[in-house]
């Protein structure tokens, strides 16, 4: 990282930010064993033998994962991202995908030691890591927990053999059980990732769903509606899905279901069980900052005179040769400050209790102005409320505000 670009960050400027919020470290990896249909993350199907990884890049037959050297370029993108966070503590990671499970316990302890030893990380400090089904032996998920993750994030979708099969999904329900019962016996805080409105599902099926998942009684779920996302299999060729009215059903569906088992909606697709909201997530909801680390990875880090956006070479082998030549970030732009309202209301309004006030000037470091109009405008229109707290002005979605989200953000978009 080069003193021109930390100086440059650094450079006087026209916002006023308060003391910098707490920063979590996203880690990207970046393969998975099948693409699915649906998927536009930054994901790509490796062909190679993952069975027979090693950490020697020596001993590595010549089509395994590339994990030692994803780890030393991982290794040279912190190293060269130091400066940008220099006396900032770590208040949790995420390590996310593609398929991180693909990667030995052997390799996440050593990207843990990792950034452990370059960055000093709060105590409890929360390590979340995504798996799938169907990507891991037995006692793999012991062995994570001894590498030294918290918490583990399972991507499920559905229990329902047929179901998956139409997304496309390498694993199977009796595989997604057993993923489940595993990250039970193992970890003390999991989640499981499920999608609704799935092709051609009925009522009765996300209830068969809903209940298989919380028979396992899981901490936290995260809920998501199946979009169809630009370039994907399933943006050009897309399956029945059930129609707008019938999926809004379902996600009252959702809610009630989740309710009467004790998790609580804190989030427009995050629902929890007291004391197990995610950390790491809640950090990006409340316009935090976070470090991004490996292929197509973004941050967000402020200053005290701006917001600034990374984003890493997305493409895994440029990632590899450029963080290796101390050149991770294929780019990076200052947040206008016209832009800063929305940004920061399309983060927090996703939450189900809103924002204090006084978040707003201390994240944006833009004056309470530059939102009243704003605020007037969404709680005459019966979007928002203000309540107050202990600690002061709160600005919480209205229950219609939480149904209209984007109209309700959208009042905060920058001037045409
Ligand atoms: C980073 S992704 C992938 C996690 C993991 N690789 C997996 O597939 O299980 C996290 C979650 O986003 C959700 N997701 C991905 N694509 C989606 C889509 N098109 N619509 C709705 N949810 C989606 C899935 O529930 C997925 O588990
Ligand atoms: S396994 Fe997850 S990240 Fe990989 S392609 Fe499927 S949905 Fe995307």
């Amino acid at each position: 990282m080069d003193d021109a670009l930390v100086q440059r960050y650094l450079r006087p400027g026209t916002l006023q930010l308060g003391a910098p919020p707490p920063l979590s470290v996203y880690v990207h990896l970046p393969w998975c064993l099948k693409k699915c249909p649906y998927c536009d993350f930054n994901s790509h199907e490796f062909k190679g033998e993952f069975k027979s990884v090693r950490l020697s890049p020596a001993e590595a037959p010549q089509d395994a994962l590339p994990e030692a050297r994803y780890l030393d370029a991982l290794r040279a993108d912190l190293e060269a991202s130091l400066p940008l966070v220099w006396g900032r503590s770590v208040h949790s990671i995420f390590i996310g995908g593609g398929t991180p499970s693909l990667f030995s316990p052997e390799a996440i302890a050593r990207l843990l030691s990792d950034i452990r030893l370059l960055l000093p990380l709060l105590p409890g400090c929360e390590i979340t890591m995504e798996a799938n089904p169907g990507t891991f032996e037995k006692d793999r998920f012991r062995a994570y927990r001894a590498a030294g993750v918290t918490r583990l994030s399972i991507g499920v979708q559905s229990f329902d053999d047929a179901k998956l099969q139409a997304l496309g999904r390498v694993h199977d329900s009796a595989q997604a059980r057993a993923a489940v019962a595993e990250a039970a016996a193992c970890f003390d805080t999991f989640n499981l990732d499920l999608m609704y409105a799935l092709p051609g599902q009925t009522a009765e099926e996300l209830a068969q769903d809903l209940s298989t998942a919380l028979s396992f009684a899981p901490p936290h779920l995260s809920l998501y509606h199946l979009t169809l996302e630009p370039n994907t299999v399933f943006a050009n060729h897309p399956p029945v899905l059930p129609d707008d009215d019938v999926s809004a059903d379902m996600l009252d569906q959702v809610v009630a279901t989740t309710a009467a088992a004790g998790l609580q909606r804190y989030e427009v697709s995050a629902y929890a069980r007291p004391g197990h909201r995610c950390t790491h997530n809640l950090n990006y909801w409340q316009f935090g900052d976070y470090l991004g680390l490996g292929a197509g990875a973004h941050g967000k880090l402020s200053y005290p005179h701006r917001v600034v956006r990374q984003v890493k070479w997305r493409e895994p082998a440029t990632y590899m040769r450029e963080a290796l030549a101390g050149k991770a970030c294929s780019n990076d732009e200052e947040v206008a400050r016209k832009a800063l309202p929305f940004e920061f209301m399309l983060n927090t309004l996703r939450l189900r209790d809103g924002f204090e006030e006084a978040l707003f000037q201390e994240r944006t470091g833009l004056p309470p102005s530059a939102i009243s109009q704003g605020l007037a405008q969404a709680q005459a229109k019966g979007l928002l409320e203000r309540q107050m707290s202990e600690s002061g002005v709160v600005w919480r979605p209205t229950e219609r505000g939480f149904d209209f989200l984007s109209d309700l953000q959208a009042l905060f978009l920058p001037p045409a």
